[in-house]
């Protein structure tokens, strides 16, 4: 096994949990680091003992296989596809690109330079949402109906020191926190195939709460309470909400309705947590044994297993392919809002290959 050589672009916020897991990934070798903070980028590679290379450099440096693109959503695309004209493979984070548009060529230039493109949610593949799928394809409540998702929080700009990108295109409750609950229904249920909604924007003003930033008025671009029906290809149903305007709520998280009983889903946004069902015989809850997914996972995981997937010559699993169809979703549900209209979904795929409990990505 050889391992994929990792240049990382954007260290910011998120880095620090993927630096956390990919010492304990032996099929991935952190190689580089650079950011368009360079004294950052210094900084970091010097905790990280790696090389701090400009962006330029780390493009165009032949030790370097795939770059990790922790970039903010604006960048991603752009990001991304010069990683793929420098001939490296490349792994974001979400969402894929700001909308289909400007990811279709992103994944057209992999495609032509036989490249991979992966993206987060990573999530999916740990013990949480695995066990959920495991539960619902077993039968264990009987024949699926619906799924029914609310996220909602008071906005990023309470904890993020730098919480600007959430509030333009790219970001919203929708792009940021979609791609978590949209890529684990897919995971569920398999592809969306028609979408509607309804998005607004509150009067709300935001100002930065934590950090150098404190105190500074943010822009608002996007809509911050959305509200979708989507359908999908099996005729299944998701209702969702996602919301940057909520103070508090009791709403659930995550749960799917079944002929025999109901699942509650752990939070997408992790890798672990219970899976819980209550069935018709005594409409209790109770808690499933984890018997899928990666156990002890965190950020990283989806590349190594796109590192071996390129190895191996198999899918890998955190596909640009779901991120587009997700992406797609997102986007739908934005200009169904706007038309009041359905939206049809353009793209489809297959439900990725299921996590077997006990493995690992740099083995499976
Ligand atoms: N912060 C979180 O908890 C979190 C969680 C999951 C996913 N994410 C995702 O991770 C991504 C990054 O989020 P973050 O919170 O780390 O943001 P951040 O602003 O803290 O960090 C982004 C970094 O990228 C650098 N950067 C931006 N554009 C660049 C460019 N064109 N070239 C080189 N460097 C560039 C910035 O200088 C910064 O250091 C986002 O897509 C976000 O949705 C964040």
């Amino acid at each position: 096994m050889s391992a994929l050589r990792i240049g990382v672009i954007g260290v910011g916020n998120i880095s620090t949990q993927y630096f956390a897991h990919i010492p304990n990934l032996p099929n991935l070798e952190l190689v580089a680091v650079a950011d368009m903070n360079e004294e950052r980028a210094r900084e970091v590679a010097a905790e990280q003992g790696v090389r701090a290379l400009t962006v330029d450099e780390l493009l165009a440096d032949a030790g370097i296989d795939a770059v990790l693109n922790l970039t903010i959503p604006q960048a991603h695309a752009a990001i991304g596809i010069r990683a793929l004209q420098s001939g490296k493979h490349v792994y974001g984070e979400k969402p894929l690109a700001l909308d289909p548009a400007e990811a279709e060529p992103l994944l057209a230039l992999a495609e032509q330079k036989g490249l991979r493109v992966g993206s987060a949610p990573d999530t999916v593949l740990g013990t949480g949402i695995q066990t959920a799928r495991k539960t619902l394809d077993d039968g264990t409540i009987g024949r699926p109906i619906a799924a029914a998702i609310h996220w909602s929080a008071p906005g990023h700009e309470l904890w993020h020191p730098a919480p600007a990108f959430y509030y333009q295109p790219g970001g919203g409750p929708l792009l940021d926190m979609g791609p978590y609950y949209l890529t684990s229904i897919v995971t569920l249920f398999g592809p969306i195939a028609r979408v509607s909604g309804v998005a607004t924007t509150s009067s709300r003003e935001r100002r930065v709460a934590t950090g150098p930033l404190a105190g500074t008025a943010i822009p608002v671009d996007v809509a911050t309470h959305v509200s979708a029906l989507l359908e999908h290809e099996n005729g299944l149903t998701t209702t969702l909400t996602v919301s940057f305007d909520v103070w508090k709520s009791r709403a659930p998280l995550f749960e799917v309705f079944g002929t025999e009983g109901t699942m509650a889903v752990p939070d997408p946004n992790r890798f672990d947590g219970d899976v819980e069902i209550a069935l018709a015989a005594t409409r209790e809850w109770e808690t499933v044994p984890v018997s899928a997914g990666w156990a002890d996972s965190g950020r990283g995981f989806g590349l190594a297993d796109m590192a071996r997937a390129i190895e191996t010559d198999r899918p890998h699993r955190a596909s640009g392919a779901m991120a587009f169809h997700v992406l797609e979703v997102m986007d739908g549900i934005l200009r169904a809002a706007a038309d009041h209209s359905v939206v049809e979904i353009g793209s489809t795929l297959e439900r990725p290959e299921a996590v077997p409990l006990d493995s690992t990505p740099a083995t499976w």
